[in-house]
């Protein structure tokens, strides 16, 4: 899979440094003590915020949403339980689904493993600001007429995820589709509709 198709990689993020970003590096080696004193130190430091609410701004679907989160928010959380844009679902919540998938900047990203500090000052989009069931995306009717889901409980991200894929390749074949949705999964295994959709939604131009 390339990295800019890869949700992770594009946020220049790894998993791993995201979960020590948070803390749970440390917790996984059973450390959970260390981070009360981790976060004392935060506050201590100059430029550094929190761990208590501070003001963050979001920039999201074009609207600025002005809101007060502590900095270990993830965008998925505070997306879904503060903004009410439940369309990024948390499945896994730990990098590995893409069910939580957004585009910061125009790149996929598993917002499950972006914080929100880190979204402060870029440019969000949801599924919500993808397209309506009135006036949906090209990527979005072709999923309809293929029948490109099942529970649907993934295809928010999978919607959200092709559209940056065919935005970057309009003329992709059918090899590079199938590389392009690696950074998603489906349970239900809806692949062969979602393939059919991307390939048709590339065909058809702007997205
Ligand atoms: S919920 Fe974010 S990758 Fe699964
Ligand atoms: S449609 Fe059910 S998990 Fe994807």
């Amino acid at each position: 899979m390339s990295d800019e198709n890869n949700p992770v990689r594009a946020t220049g993020v790894s998993r791993r440094g995201f979960l020590k970003g948070i803390g749970l590096g440390t917790a996984a080696t059973g450390l959970i003590s260390a981070a009360a004193p981790v976060a004392e130190a935060a506050t201590r430091e100059p430029g550094l915020r929190g761990p208590g609410e501070v003001p963050v701004s979001l920039k999201v679907n074009g609207q600025n949403r002005n809101l007060n989160l502590e900095p270990r928010v993830t965008l998925l959380d505070a997306l879904r339980n503060r903004l009410d844009l439940t369309g990024c679902k948390k499945v896994c919540d730990r990098g590995t689904c893409g069910a939580c998938t957004v585009l910061v900047d125009g790149q996929p990203v598993y917002s499950c493993s972006m914080l929100v500090n880190e979204a402060e000052g870029r440019d969000i989009t949801t599924v919500e600001g993808i397209g309506t069931p009135e006036k949906m995306n090209a990527v979005q009717r072709a999923f309809v007429e293929h029948d490109a889901q099942q529970c649907g409980f993934c295809t928010p991200g999978f919607v959200v995820a092709c559209t940056a894929f065919v935005r970057k390749h309009p003329n992709a074949s059918i090899e590079q589709v199938r590389a392009g949705l690696g950074g998603n999964l489906c349970r239900c295994g809806t692949y062969a509709g979602m393939l059919l959709a991307v390939s048709d939604a590339a065909k058809g131009g702007a997205v």
